[in-house]
């Protein structure tokens, strides 16, 4: 039995460290042998440090995949949807190595992130890094709680982990994320009201509006994207709130067993719907990244450590 690695179907932290490197060397026999040695140190902490939650992903890059794992393919590996319309633009800024760190302490994660940079020092640069905190009651910075209708218990597994389709690459993820970087005035300065009739749900209080009161331009709306059998397709959301005195946002997640369900809401959201009605959320909230990976079982990642 294939296993996912512990940090796709964990339970949401406190604390997150993303790191985002992009890989300088050619052997890969060492970056794959890292990778597992990566592996190793989530362990460690996670034994040493059990009340702190810690959980962990490694996630390779769609376009560095082939280099990496050369001659093994995840049958619907592809790069970021690199999307734009009118004034709204979800770029690809693609990268080779994806590390998320998550606690419920920051120390740990900032000292797992240490020995991560340490392990792979002279084969990676580290272009970005990110600090995810839990924000009040699970909001982000816009006041709404992010994640309520997240799939939940066994239900993950099935939405965020690849199955049987595709036997070699069982119990791997396909991971978008994307860097949002909220314009807060100009958010504060919408009547409570039109806030909430842009998400589709009350702020205070986080309840949904009926089907019939959700305009087509909330977030709700747009996100809500059905499938051929008229089911609502799925992903599972890790986002967390980052930032500072000055600059602020979400860095969203989408982990999922196909990379289909992420582009679909996606476009959803910038393209609109038959009448070009798109995701109003945009309008506040700016994508400056976006990239897309896999990330591989436990096994696979200790089988091809070699
Ligand atoms: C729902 C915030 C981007 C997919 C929500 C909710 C909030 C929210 C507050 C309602 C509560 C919940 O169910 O979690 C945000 C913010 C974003 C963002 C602040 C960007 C800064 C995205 C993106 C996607 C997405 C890029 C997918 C491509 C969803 C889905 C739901 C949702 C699927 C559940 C919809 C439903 O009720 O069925 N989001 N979101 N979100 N969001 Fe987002």
């Amino acid at each position: 039995m294939t296993q996912p690695q512990k940090g796709i179907c964990a339970e949401p932290n406190l604390h997150a460290q993303y790191l985002m490197f992009n890989v300088i060397d050619d052997d890969a026999q060492v970056i794959r042998a890292k990778l597992a040695h990566i592996l190793n140190v989530f362990e460690h902490y996670d034994e040493e440090h059990y009340e702190a939650m810690v959980s962990g992903i490694i996630a390779v890059g769609n376009s560095y995949w082939t280099d990496l794992y050369p001659g093994l393919i995840p049958l619907e590996l592809a790069p970021f949807p690199d999307m734009e319309c009118e004034d709204r633009h979800a770029p690809a800024t693609p990268c080779d190595l994806f590390i998320q760190i998550r606690a419920d302490r920051a120390d740990v994660c900032f000292a797992i992130g240490n020995e991560v940079c340490e392990l792979l020092k002279g084969h990676v640069e580290l272009f970005e890094e990110v600090k995810g905190f839990r924000y009040l009651d699970g909001r982000d910075l816009i006041g709404f709680v992010d994640g309520t209708e997240n799939p939940k218990g066994m239900h993950k597994r099935v939405v965020a982990v690849v199955g049987d389709s595709d036997p070699d690459f069982a119990g791997g993820s396909y991971i978008h994320i994307q860097r949002y970087r909220t314009q807060m005035e100009r958010w504060q300065r919408l009547p409570v009201k039109s806030q909430e009739d842009i998400i589709g749900r009350t702020k205070e209080t986080n309840v949904e509006y009926a089907s019939e009161d959700k305009p087509a331009f909330s977030h709700v709306k747009r996100s809500n994207v059905k499938g051929a059998d008229g089911k609502s397709i799925e992903i599972l959301r890790q986002s967390m709130p980052y930032g500072d005195m000055t600059v602020k946002g979400l860095f969203f997640i989408s982990l999922a067993n196909s990379p289909k369900p992420f582009t679909q809401m996606l476009s959803s959201m910038v393209f609109g719907d038959e009448n070009g009605v798109y995701d109003r959320l945009l309008d506040f909230t700016v994508p400056e990244t976006g990239a897309a990976f896999f990330a591989p079982s436990l096994t696979f990642i200790k089988a091809n450590k070699d």
